[in-house]
């Protein structure tokens, strides 16, 4: 049997590893979540419908859908489709979709948040509505996106536990390694609960700094 010392000798290597790619992951599909994201938020305001609509049914079944059902179903579907990407590759992919359709949503209720005056009183001094969106909407609307784009860093990082189910071996899959290779199914939970616990709080307190910053310029 294990001391807890030498516990760590053996496994502390799985729980490093699966931090990595923890965070590999997380990052990758924030990057194209909100690329993906601001794509999808500028589809939503063209003017033809169909681009429109195609925009709104792809934001409902990202969102209305278990991402566990949409992993499954990358993992999968690549493979019926006859292409070969690892376990890896579907989980980036699925994050990446699954987030996109979140940051659109973060996305539209920034520029939302802007008073409509502002719009109007940019209207007013000639500005196109083009320039209106991007020289006075925009930089307000950044105040409210940013923050809410930190919130979906933190909520896809744990939410990323649910690629193990693909054999990704981030985080929560070294754990159930750990679990099978040491004969213990507690400890290893609490090292991961409090991996991820020191992540989402280094994140968050990353948030409420720069949070804090962004408010000085702000105007009363
Ligand atoms: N757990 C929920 C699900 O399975 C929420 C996913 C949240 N995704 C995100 N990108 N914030 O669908």
């Amino acid at each position: 049997m294990f001391t807890e010392q030498n516990f760590w000798q053996a496994y502390g290597s799985y729980f490093v590893k699966g931090t990595g790619i923890t965070i590999v992951l997380t990052i990758i599909g924030v990057l194209f979540g909100s690329l993906l994201g601001t794509l999808l938020a500028l589809m939503k305001r063209a003017h033809s419908k169909i681009i429109k609509a195609i925009a709104t049914v792809y934001i409902q079944y990202f969102r209305g859908t278990p991402l566990l059902v949409q992993v499954f179903m990358i993992y999968f579907g690549t493979q019926v489709i006859g292409i070969n990407v690892s376990a890896f590759v579907s989980a980036a992919i699925a994050l990446s979709l699954n987030s996109g359709a979140y940051v659109s949503e973060v996305i539209r209720s920034g520029i939302q948040s802007v008073a409509k005056g502002q719009t109007e009183a940019a209207r007013s001094l000639g500005l196109s509505s083009k320039k209106a969106m991007r020289l006075v909407v925009l930089p307000q609307a950044i105040k409210t996106i940013l923050p809410a784009l930190g919130n979906e860093f933190i909520s896809l990082l744990k939410e990323s536990a649910i690629v193990s189910v693909i054999g990704v071996g981030e985080l929560m899959f070294q754990t159930t390694v750990v679990q099978g290779s040491s004969f213990k199914p507690f400890l290893p939970l609490v090292i991961t609960s409090l991996i991820y616990f020191v992540l989402t709080l280094i994140l968050s307190l990353l948030l409420r700094y720069f949070e804090k910053k962004m408010k000085v310029g702000k105007a009363k």
